[in-house]
């Protein structure tokens, strides 16, 4: 069974690149798409590209092309949650989109034609990602300096949309707004949530994994930068690591 593991960012998918055995790169739909084995399990690792319709080709085009069963993400979020701090790692529990908007045909933020505004990631494989986060947080616990040390894993709703969230101000209106819908979000990104209505059209398991590199908030840019530069890459090759392991 192949997982693929799309991640938004270079620097995330080096780390993932460097153990991958058997390497072997295909190039389709304008992408790369590398596949072999982590911990001897079959894998296809892709950049998901920046946005909603980048992230859902890439993840079509791993299950049609390469035989995807199960979609794993990985990437970094802007944390507006309570408690959700720079260097904390987010499991995804389910998505939204914070853009979609068909109103008055539909409710704000439903998915037009799903009946629902929620898409749910996969329990069990979810479950294991959890595990792996928590295993690599503990093992990791002060190895990225103080002002990255992951110190917290979270699971819950992430909002996905085609805006990368910089103003406290912004940050601050989305949060209320979707907490006054009932829908307390923990963290902001760019990509999870078209890879998980890809998955739910597919009926395939979906997971994400996403650390804090910012608060989505003036300081958001500055932030982001370093944290990708320092920290992404390692962090995010040792949790689906430990998450292969466990398949
Ligand atoms: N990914 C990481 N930080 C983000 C932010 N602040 N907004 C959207 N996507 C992000």
């Amino acid at each position: 069974m192949t997982t693929a593991i799309l991640s938004a960012l270079p620097e995330e998918q080096a780390g993932l690149l460097a153990a991958l055995e058997q390497p072997q790169r295909v190039a389709h739909a304008g992408r790369a798409f590398w596949r072999g084995a982590l911990g001897g399990k079959d894998v296809v690792l892709a950049l998901s590209g920046i946005g909603k319709v980048a992230a859902a080709t890439t993840a079509t085009a791993a299950i049609e092309r390469f035989g995807a069963a199960r979609i794993v993400f990985t990437g970094v979020a802007g944390g507006v949650g309570d408690g959700v701090h720079v260097g904390d790692v987010v499991v995804a529990r389910d998505y939204l989109q914070h853009d979609m908007d068909a109103s008055p045909l539909f409710a704000r933020w439903e998915l037009p034609g799903y009946a629902r505004t929620l898409v749910a990631c996969d329990a069990h494989l979810s479950a294991l990602l959890l595990e792996a986060a928590n295993d690599c947080v503990t093992s990791a616990a002060g190895q990225f300096g103080t002002q990255c040390a992951a110190h917290g894993v979270h699971h819950g709703l992430v909002a996905s949309g085609d805006r990368f969230i910089a103003a406290a101000a912004e940050a601050m209106h989305l949060r209320s707004a979707l907490r006054n819908a009932g829908h307390d979000v923990l963290a902001v990104e760019m990509e999870g949530a078209a890879v998980a209505q890809v998955c739910l059209d597919y009926g395939l398991p979906f997971a994400a994994v996403r650390t804090i590199s910012d608060r989505a908030d003036d300081d958001a840019h500055g932030d982001f930068t370093l944290f990708v530069r320092t920290v992404a890459s390692r962090y995010t090759a040792q949790i689906v690591q430990a998450l292969v392991q466990k398949l």
